[in-house]
């Protein structure tokens, strides 16, 4: 939920880590702060708001240094205020901390430590692992956040300084992710890649429970026993560009665009030889024949993947799923065992709920499978298998290239499943690995299909309330398509079973109320346009997303978009295109900043 960047090197600390802060503003914008050591002091800056509220407040008090910790806030403990705001400071101000997690036990941490005479500023969760470490601290940093990080309960990736040894840093990281960057002159920490690729391509990917000590000029890595350890350095492949906006006004926008070139860099990848080819991502047919179910466990954007990803499954490889929410799944006491196989999906691979969901089908033998676009996350190193989404950094809060690529490795492993179960013919698999071939430049050509959209985006912005209808796959993207445009565009917006609006909704349909009907599916499309009818004549203005070219269609809608052909079964890859754009048009339309939209944040690490 927050991002944590420290720095120890040559360079002023203050510029690498407000330039780092801005690369992780997706996972939390609600306040930030920075403090560094210097001449045997620790001085610190922090402001409730955006980022540039602190980079002003620095350009009165502009602290410097070469050993610093920075912190962007999503507020979980305490409100977004300057106080609550990281840095968090021991009572003699001579350690700070930043920390990107949740302490559990801090209620119970806070009471001791209240009743052996320390006192606290804030309201918030943190401030008792800075006080911990003035308790612990005797001239020694590690040894302090041993001690401490022994009291913890909970998940913290937190980067830590001293007064008193301004020569050293110090990294922690349990759950929460933290990457370490080697620089030429230098060290970064931060919670993700994107503050690192500026300075470095070598990063090492800190393991749970793992203790980065900087110390002069070199480091030394702990693991959760304290015992020393070589962790591999990767070479990280993404551009610089891959994280910036690149001339876009808005990374939504951007990413929107990359969808075409995204997927078709994840058929080069996953398909060889006109054969789906996961390598070790995927099971064997012997692996398979075990397997009596599937679930499919996800959250927000990646769950609406699911949905999609059930019909394929059960479609094309004949295999019961369920799909379910994670922070449902966890306690709906489901029913799993080693006969299971619990395919989970996640951009970030850090998600709290999906992450916590792994553990427990882990626990319950059941075979797992990660979706994700982060490798090395949290969940890559748990899940037996995983399969990558290849899509590059996902900045804006809202989803969209990782979910249609997330789509597109479902559409993959329900043919690998099926061929290798044998339940699909030749023809068919090929057929469908085909037509999925054809879908980049689709994409391409849709995403540039904008003006009815951008018309349709500036009649809606000041509605109240907007519907999205369909029936079987398109109810599905008509689900991620509300999503979509609620989230950053405030609208309320709810999406329908088409058939199901005349047992109540339709009650809602007054003179000029927005509907948006998706409407792809061959043998469904006589039976949304009814519906389509019976909203029209209830005074509804209607936009249409469809793959025919049928009078009926345009002739009832006030506008509509028609996407490229292809199979009935894929038309979620196409038609969540105009949606997503219409969530874009209507938030820009609003003045919203549509990256970072209000109470949000990119990465959900907490339950
Ligand atoms: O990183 P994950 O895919 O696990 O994230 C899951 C959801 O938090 C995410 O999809 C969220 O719903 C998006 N903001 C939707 O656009």
């Amino acid at each position: 939920m927050c991002g944590i960047v420290s720095y120890k090197g040559k360079m002023n600390a203050r510029e690498v880590i407000i330039d780092g802060l801005e690369k992780l503003e997706y996972r939390g914008y609600d306040s930030a702060g920075i403090a560094v050591a210097n001449e045997g002091e620790i001085s610190f800056e922090k402001r409730a708001g955006k980022l540039s509220n602190l980079e002003k407040a620095l350009e009165e008090n502009p602290i410097a240094g070469h050993v610093g910790i920075g912190h962007i806030r999503w507020a979980t403990h305490g409100a977004a205020t300057d106080i609550n705001s990281h840095p968090h400071l021991s009572n003699n101000g001579r350690l700070a901390v930043v920390h990107n997690g949740i302490i559990e036990n801090y209620r119970d941490l806070k009471n001791e430590l209240e009743e052996e005479g320390y006192t606290f500023k804030s309201s918030t969760d943190t401030e008792v692992i800075a006080v911990l470490l003035e308790k612990y601290y005797e001239n020694d940093l590690l040894e302090a956040v041993r001690k401490t990080r022994e009291r913890l309960v909970g998940s913290f990736a937190c980067g830590i300084i001293s007064a008193d040894e301004p020569d050293r840093l110090i990294g922690m990281r349990v759950e929460s992710p933290l990457v370490f960057g080697l620089m030429e002159d230098g060290f970064i920490m931060a919670s993700d890649i994107p503050s690192l690729l500026k300075y470095t391509r070598d990063v090492i990917y800190l393991e749970n429970g793992d203790l980065v000590d900087i110390k002069g000029s070199s480091f030394t890595i702990y693991d959760k026993d304290d015992k020393k350890v070589s962790r591999e350095v990767k070479k990280i492949e993404w551009s610089v560009d891959a994280a910036s906006k690149d001339g876009y006004d808005h990374f939504m926008i951007k990413e929107i665009n990359e969808q075409g070139p995204a997927i078709d860099e994840l058929l080069r990848v996953n398909v060889k030889n006109g054969r789906v080819d996961f390598e070790e991502g995927s099971f064997s047919r012997q692996e398979l024949s075990s397997i009596d179910r599937i679930y499919i466990v996800a959250c927000g954007t990646a769950y609406h993947a699911g949905l999609v990803g059930k019909y394929a499954i059960e479609r094309i490889a004949k295999i019961p799923v369920t799909c379910d929410l994670a922070s449902e799944f966890r306690y709906n006491n489901p029913f799993i065992d080693e006969k299971t196989l619990v395919i989970f999906i996640s951009q970030s691979g850090e998600t709290a709920d999906s992450l916590k969901a792994l553990r427990l089908a882990e626990e319950k033998k059941a075979k797992t499978l990660l979706i994700t676009n982060t490798l090395a996350s949290s969940m890559d190193r748990e899940a037996d298998k995983s399969i990558y989404c290849y899509a590059g950094p996902e900045i804006a809060v809202a989803s969209t290239k990782a979910y249609t690529t997330q789509l597109v490795n479902l559409y993959l492993l329900a043919l690998d499943f099926s061929i290798k179960l044998s339940r699909i013919d030749e023809k068919a698999y090929e057929g469908i690995l085909e037509e999925l071939k054809k879908l980049p430049k689709k994409v391409d050509t849709l995403v540039k299909d904008d003006e009815a959209i951008k018309k349709f985006a500036k009649e809606i912005a000041d509605k109240a309330s907007l519907f999205y209808i369909g029936r079987g796959l398109d109810y599905a993207t008509s689900i991620e398509a509300a999503l979509k445009l609620k989230e950053v565009s405030y609208i309320h917006t709810e999406a329908f079973a088409a058939g199901e609006l005349k047992h109540g909704t339709i009650s809602l349909i007054e003179e000029g109320t927005p509907v948006i009907a998706i409407m792809t599916q061959d043998d469904l499309v006589d039976k949304t346009l009814s519906n389509v009818e019976e909203v029209v004549s209830r005074g509804a203005r209607v936009f249409a997303i469809t793959s025919k070219d049928d009078e009926r269609i345009e002739k009832i809608s006030d506008a509509w978009i028609r996407l490229p052909q292809t199979l009935d079964i894929l038309y979620p890859i196409l038609s969540v295109i105009p949606a997503q754009l219409m969530a874009y048009y209507t938030s820009t339309a609003k003045g919203i900043d549509v990256d970072k939209p209000r109470n949000l944040a990119k990465s959900v690490t907490v339950e």
